[in-house]
Formats: structure tokens, sequence, C-alpha cells
């Protein structure tokens, strides 16, 4: 058995996500199985491509397996506008020669669990579609996972799709729903500790410029979403996915976490998809959400920088 930790993905590239990936394709304490594609930034054509695509530009050969085209019961908007229309910001790189695996998101899921039992980190990075269908076929699935992390919610209801919620959570709410009703336990890095965890837009272009092959392809493909954000969220920039894969990586960055019951509000007119935290214990429901408040700024940055080679 290998030492290095079973780690499997689930992700709507997405540029962040893009960042992310490549900060666990060379962590070496990690053996990455596959990849699960979900459709949610953009489109799971798009997203799927995009998957490969990265893969080729960090000569990564894993299997990438594509999941539901769309959420669960209702549809929903893509972020095409942050993330460009293909979700790599338009650049128009050419496809990968790679087929993504003809076996289903969900059914990778659930065997890569199986034969992982108790030691698999899956990290999911987008709406979370493909694991709600994975609990539904394999209902035990919960006991073979050693650890879940999830990119998604505003504790405190301060959104980024809508006032109180978080894209990936108000994409798909029942799946989301599913999933935080099924495990006991995971870890959330929600909205709101990201936008505690930017980094300058000058530092990061410093980080572009000094890196290799991998920072040349991300700047390419980063150019849309960071000159949006600078437009709309000032000198900081924000990389949801990558923080939450730092904390997923490096756990032990995490300088302060808090554990609560939370679950997701999917009736609400003005806040469906919001992800609702018994701060106050009132419910009498279990804590299931070890939510991260606050990692490590430099343990962040170092990561992000070893995944772009400066
Ligand atoms: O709200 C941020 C999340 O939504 C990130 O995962 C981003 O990639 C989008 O999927
Ligand atoms: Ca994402």
């Amino acid at each position: 058995m290998s030492a290095r930790i079973p780690l499997l993905i689930d992700t709507d590239p997405g540029v962040d996500d893009a960042l992310a990936l490549l900060m666990a394709f060379g962590d070496p304490r990690h053996e990455l199985l596959a990849l699960t594609i979900a459709a949610g930034n953009v489109g799971l054509g798009h997203t799927v491509a995009n998957a490969l695509k990265l893969c080729d530009v960090a000569g990564v050969d894993v299997p990438v397996h594509a999941g539901c085209p769309v959420p669960l019961v209702h549809p929903a908007a893509d972020a095409a506008y942050v993330h460009g229309q293909d979700g790599f910001g338009d650049t128009g790189y050419v496809p990968s020669a790679r087929q993504a695996d003809p076996e289903h998101a969900a059914l990778a899921i659930v065997r890569l669990a199986k034969a992982h039992a108790g030691r698999l980190l899956l990290v999911m990075l987008g709406p979370l579609t493909n694991l709600a269908l994975a609990l539904r076929l394999d209902p035990d699935l919960p006991s073979r996972i050693g650890r879940l992390v999830v990119m998604g919610g505003a504790v405190t209801g301060q959104g980024n799709t809508s006032v109180p919620a978080e894209f990936n959570i108000a994409f798909d709410p029942e799946a989301a729903e599913v999933v935080f009703r099924a495990f006991p336990q995971f870890e959330l890095v929600d909205w709101e500790a990201v936008v505690r965890h930017g980094f300058l837009h000058r530092d990061f272009e410093a980080w572009l410029a000094r890196g290799d092959a991998r920072a040349e392809f991300y700047g390419a493909i980063s150019a849309h979403t960071r000159r949006w954000s600078e437009g709309k969220r000032g000198d900081h920039w924000h990389s949801a996915d990558a923080l939450a894969m730092a904390a997923a990586l490096q756990p032990e960055g995490v300088r302060r976490a808090e554990h609560r019951p939370l679950a997701v509000e999917l009736e609400g007119r003005l806040s469906r998809g919001a992800t609702v935290v018994d701060w106050l214990r009132r419910s009498g429901r279990p804590d299931n959400a070890r939510i991260v408040m606050d990692y490590d700024q430099a343990r962040f940055e170092a990561q992000v920088r070893a995944a772009l080679g400066a």
C-alpha cells in the first residue's frame, strides 16, 4: 500500500479550480487517483476539456471522468462572466488529444472509495451533484471516505452569487443537502474564509512572471478573471478552490476552525442555496461541519507559488 494519501478531486474548471489542481498535481504527500468533473462554472463539455488540457500542461496522466451536466432538480446559471465562456479565459487553447474516461464520475467516486476505503481524501471544488449521485448509488459511501473537504457556502450569509449564497452550493442546493445530511463530518472552506485569504494582484503577477510553463499557461487562462476581479474587488485576488486545496493538502496550516451544525436552505425566496450555520447550537443537530476560519497565509502562498514553479 502506498504511503501517500489517495486523493480524488471533483471539480468544475474554472480558473480557481485550475490553480487548486496545479497545487495537487505537485504535492508529494498525495497520490492523485482521478479527476471527476462537474458542470458549474461553465458547461460540462468545457469543464471536461479544461481538465484534460490542464493535465497535459502539467504532464499529469490521470483518468478524467465526466459527471452530471445539470443540477439534480432545478437549472442554474453558470459563472462564465467570471471564468470566460470556455471557463479558461477564452484563450483558444489547442484541446487535449486525450478523451475522458467512459466511466461516469459518480461511479468512479463509488469505486475509488471502495478501493481505498477509510483512506481516501475527497476534495470537492464545484457543485456537489456528482457526490450526491454517488451517495444515492452507495449510501454507505461516507463510511469509506477518510476526509471530505468542500469548497462552498458562506457561513454568515455573505455570499458571492446571491446575498446569502455561495456559487457551488447555490448551483445545486439539493445536492448539497444530500451531501451534508449524509456525512457526519466534513471540512468546509467557505467563501468568507476565501475573502480573508486573498493575495495582492501585484504579488500574483510577480509569481507568474517567475514561474515555469504552468505559470505561463495559468497566466493566460486567468487574465480575464484577474481583470474582472481587479475591477470588482480591488487590489486583492481571491482563489477559492486554491484555499480549499491548501487546507486539504496541508491541514496543519489551519490555525482556527469551528465545529457547528450546518444545513442548506432549499426553499427561501431570497435565501435558496444559503448555508445556514447553527452558531448558537439552538437546533440540537450534531456538529457536522468543521469550518475553516483561519489558515496560515504564508503557507497558503507558498503552496500557490510552488504550483506555478515560482
Ligand atoms: O464560489 C466559488 C466557487 O464557485 C469556486 O469553486 C469556483 O470555481 C466556483 O465553482
Ligand atoms: Ca470550482
